[in-house]
């Protein structure tokens, strides 16, 4: 029986898994490892303000368990010996350089992992891949395993990978729809993967529990996320269609999710997916795709990802259309995470359309309820210079940036309000009292990318309003 756990990356993942396993399994004593010191330091800190990922519910378990079934170090070697059951919940982008560059999912940290188990492992460990990883993965840490091992112990991979999404994270353990194990169909794998099936019990229903042979259960994984994200490809595209012929998408996406073959999630338009996974994970199927010589499967994959940037350069060309001209125009982003409840800011819509908006002469003021300010500027930072922008170019782009404290700081005194995020905060807003309190004699166009504000309010205020796929937009 498994008594001891370590989990490899303390991030979105690795904690708030290891934080519900944890609760629902007191008998277990599981140590969360991280390379980056201070992420562990701030997961141990007294202050949960300090903690590296906001996700709601989280901070409570932590509470409750940290230092009794839960630890945070950064002995990863230590923890990694005393284990007989390690996690690898490692990030695991898109590669930057080298073969497959922009596509390919870079295993770098993966590899890593597998060579530091075998190098210091001195008894037989059950290795769970968690993070999400190309179809086959499991061979090539066999391969690096093998290589690197220095004594008789033994090792079994299994596949176990994670479906939550950030922002309902613990919500999406508590509840799985389900949980997969992939494991190699042999005496020793199919025991590996009824060990960690006795862990998921404690509050799993067995029938929620799918044991499947190893490569399904990565290939699924990629798959899932490419087959949601296609969905919000879908609605988009129609987005555009609707706004052309005074459909409206919110009607669409009612009488569409309405058939229940079809269902009602993942049918809100938006600025585009963001999130750290969606992109990274289809462009990785694009490339196995690729190397398995299945061109159009590669293409058909691809063309989801393609939509969603043109769904963002479309709402830069509606505000840019809109203000005629962005030179010395104020303009105020609501929302910079990718999504609302999450403190992530990777991959989000934010980046992209603000930037185009700074290059192209705009001052920005920027509020978000979680985001943090350095975080802010570091996306800008990065997506700048992506661009092939100088350093002094970066800076004076970045000159005409302001980041907000407050969401009252970015409703009045500008030109243009664009929503980017769904916060709830920006639901609330007193529309009608913001307009006593403008001193400007035009009110701010506002542009509604999530459809999360009351455009018939709006129109009455006065309020020149645009909303995604919306056909009765007074702004066209
Ligand atoms: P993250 O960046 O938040 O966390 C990863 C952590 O791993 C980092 O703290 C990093 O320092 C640490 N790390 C990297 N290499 C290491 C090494 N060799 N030794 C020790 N620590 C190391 O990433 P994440 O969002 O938690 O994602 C982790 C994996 O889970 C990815 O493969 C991702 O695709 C997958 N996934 C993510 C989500 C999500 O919502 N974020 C959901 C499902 C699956
Ligand atoms: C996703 C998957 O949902 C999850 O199962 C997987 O484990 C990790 O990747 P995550 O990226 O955290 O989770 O959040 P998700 O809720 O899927 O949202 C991703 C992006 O899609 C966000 O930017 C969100 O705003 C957008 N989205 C979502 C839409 O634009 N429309 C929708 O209908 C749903």
């Amino acid at each position: 029986m498994i008594k001891k756990i370590c989990c490899i990356g303390a991030g979105y993942v690795g904690t708030p898994t290891m934080a519900v396993i944890a609760l629902k399994s007191p008998n277990l004593e599981i140590t969360v490892v991280d390379s980056n010191k201070s992420r562990i330091d701030a997961w141990n800190s007294s202050n949960s303000y300090d903690f590296p990922v906001k996700e709601p519910g989280l901070d409570d378990i932590i509470k409750e368990v940290r230092n009794k079934n839960l630890f945070f170090s950064s002995d990863v070697e230590k923890h990694i010996d005393e284990s007989e059951m390690i996690f690898l919940a490692v990030n695991t982008p898109t590669k930057k350089e080298g073969e497959g560059k922009g596509f390919a999912a870079d295993l770098t940290n993966i590899d890593e992992c597998a060579k530091q188990i075998a190098r210091v492992s001195s008894s037989n460990k059950i290795i769970v891949e968690k993070s999400t990883l190309p179809v086959r993965t499991a061979e090539r840490l066999k391969e690096i395993i093998k290589k690197h091992k220095k004594n008789d112990v033994t090792f079994e991979i299994i596949s176990n990978p994670e479906f939550l999404a950030e922002g309902t994270a613990i919500r999406d353990l508590f509840k799985s729809d389900r949980v997969l194990i992939g494991c190699d169909q042999t005496e020793a794998g199919l025991a590996a993967m009824e060990s960690l099936v006795k862990i998921y019990k404690n509050w799993i229903p067995k029938e929620r529990i799918i044991k499947t042979n190893i490569w399904s259960s990565e290939l699924s994984k990629l798959a899932s996320n490419a087959m949601l994200a296609q969905r919000i490809s879908s609605i988009n595209s129609l987005s555009a269609l609707t706004e052309k012929t005074e459909a409206k998408i919110n009607e669409l996406s009612l009488a569409i999710g309405k058939d229940h073959r079809i269902g009602d999630k993942f049918l809100n338009v938006s600025p585009g997916f963001g999130g750290s996974c969606f992109k990274k994970d289809i462009l990785n199927l694009v490339y196995i795709c690729r190397q398995y010589g299945l061109e159009e499967v590669a293409e058909y994959w691809h063309q989801v990802v393609k939509i969603n940037d043109y769904q963002r350069k479309r709402i830069f060309n509606i505000v840019n259309s809109t203000l005629v001209e962005l030179k010395n125009k104020k303009i105020s982003i609501l929302g910079w995470s990718f999504k609302k409840d999450t403190n992530d800011t990777r991959e989000s819509s934010s980046i992209p359309i603000s930037s185009d908006l700074i290059i192209n002469g705009a001052s920005l003021k920027i509020y978000d309820p979680l985001a943090e300010k350095k975080q802010i500027i570091q996306d800008l930072t990065t997506y700048l210079e992506s661009k092939d922008l100088s350093l002094k170019e970066i800076k004076s782009l970045l000159s005409q940036v302001k980041i907000q404290s407050t969401l009252s700081e970015c409703l009045t005194n500008t030109n243009a309000i664009i929503v980017l995020t769904e916060w709830d905060e920006f639901k609330q807003v007193d529309w009608q009292n913001n307009k006593l309190n403008t001193s400007q004699i035009n009110l701010p166009y506002i542009f509604d990318t999530r459809n999360i504000l009351d455009i018939e309010l709006l129109k009455s205020l006065g309020y020149e309003v645009f909303q995604i796929g919306n056909g009765d937009n007074t702004i066209k």
